[in-house]
């Protein structure tokens, strides 16, 4: 049997003959990633790793930035043994990324510490709106997944800028705030990450609704596990789960858990594979609550937003929610100005 394997010492037949299948499998469909930051670009590695695309394209205003990274992480693929090609487009340029089927849109200022995401909305709306605008002009029956800040408000802008259906934008914060609450419960307990299972839902900013009561550690309730101020104190830690981390880093904000979430809510619609995520989603009577892109948990297909699904929550949850539908209505009505 052929080996399209790296030929690397000590590499084991059985790696080889994986990598042979890997080799093998069919690739279908194009990602753009716009913006070549690090949210950006680590999104496009882990897009290409799964290797179930023909291209992944990275785009970004600098000239040289996406074409250098896309070079090396085409030298990674040899190594790693993924076929998806990377494709680097420089200068603010839309050439290459013509007919994606996913574009996620990263580009936009993140935040210093000490800022909050709504901060940003200002510059960030005149960035996310030229390029939701070019979107539409070369990419016109995309899925758009929408990660600049603030979430909310940048995924309502560019559906407006877009004008495509409301389910085929959509944004990421509720997979990623989801984690950050699932990984603080389990360091709290000292449990595996995989016996938690939490929710966050809402907006990706002050108003985020984290849900105690659809939170479980082996199958027993998170409530019977915790008492109620170590849960109350994971759910704020949550909530600041992204200006922690920028406290940190001092320059920029956190990558490698965001890009996992769009990563895999890119790939969700490219496998059309009905997973059901929390994603900032068009809101249009489910809960009560209509005419607002808002975090809640969607059935995710290669349509975008195949529908909301509606979970059952406490009723301080539900006033929670509704408070953050608000709160982040009268912002979304703002953008549209900006
Ligand atoms: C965060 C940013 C990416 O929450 O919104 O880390």
């Amino acid at each position: 049997m052929p080996s399209r394997g790296p030929h690397l010492p000590g590499r084991s037949g059985v790696a080889s003959d994986r990598l042979t299948a890997m080799a093998e499998q069919p690739r279908n469909g194009k990602v753009t990633v716009v913006g070549a930051g690090f949210y950006g670009s680590t999104t496009a590695l882990r897009l290409a790793e799964y290797d179930i695309f023909e291209t992944v394209v990275l785009t970004d205003i600098v000239e040289g930035k996406p074409e250098g990274l896309a070079l090396d992480m085409n030298q990674s693929r040899p190594i790693e043994g993924f076929e998806t090609e990377v494709v680097g487009v420089g200068g603010g340029s839309y050439e290459g990324t013509e007919g994606s089927d996913v574009v996620v849109i990263t580009a936009g200022l993140p935040r210093k510490p000490g800022m909050s995401r709504m901060d940003l909305i200002e510059t960030n709306a005149k960035i996310v709106r030229s390029v939701a605008e070019n979107i539409a002009r070369t990419s016109p029956d995309a899925v758009v997944i929408v990660v600049s800040n603030p979430l909310d408000e940048m995924t309502a802008l560019a559906q407006l800028a877009t004008d495509f259906p409301k389910n085929r934008v959509m944004g990421q914060a509720g997979m990623l705030d989801t984690a950050r609450f699932t990984n603080n419960v389990a360091g709290e307990l000292g449990a595996a990450v995989g016996s938690v299972r939490t929710l966050t839902l809402g907006s990706h900013g002050d108003t985020m609704v984290p849900v105690p009561s659809r939170c479980t550690v082996d199958g027993k309730p998170l409530t019977d596990v915790l008492p109620a101020d170590r849960i109350e104190h994971l759910v704020d830690r949550t909530r600041n789960g992204g200006a922690e981390v920028v406290a940190l880093l001092k320059t920029g904000s956190a990558y490698y858990a965001p890009s996992a979430a769009a990563a895999r809510m890119a790939r969700a619609v490219m496998e059309d594979s009905g997973a059901v995520m929390p994603v900032c989603a068009w809101v249009d009577g489910e809960y009560g609550i209509s005419g607002v892109y808002l975090g809640v948990e969607a059935e995710i297909g290669r349509e975008g937003v195949r529908r909301v699904v509606e979970g059952d929550l406490t009723e301080s949850e539900l006033a929670g929610l509704r408070e953050a539908a608000e709160a982040v209505r009268a912002k979304q009505a703002d953008v549209a100005d900006l």
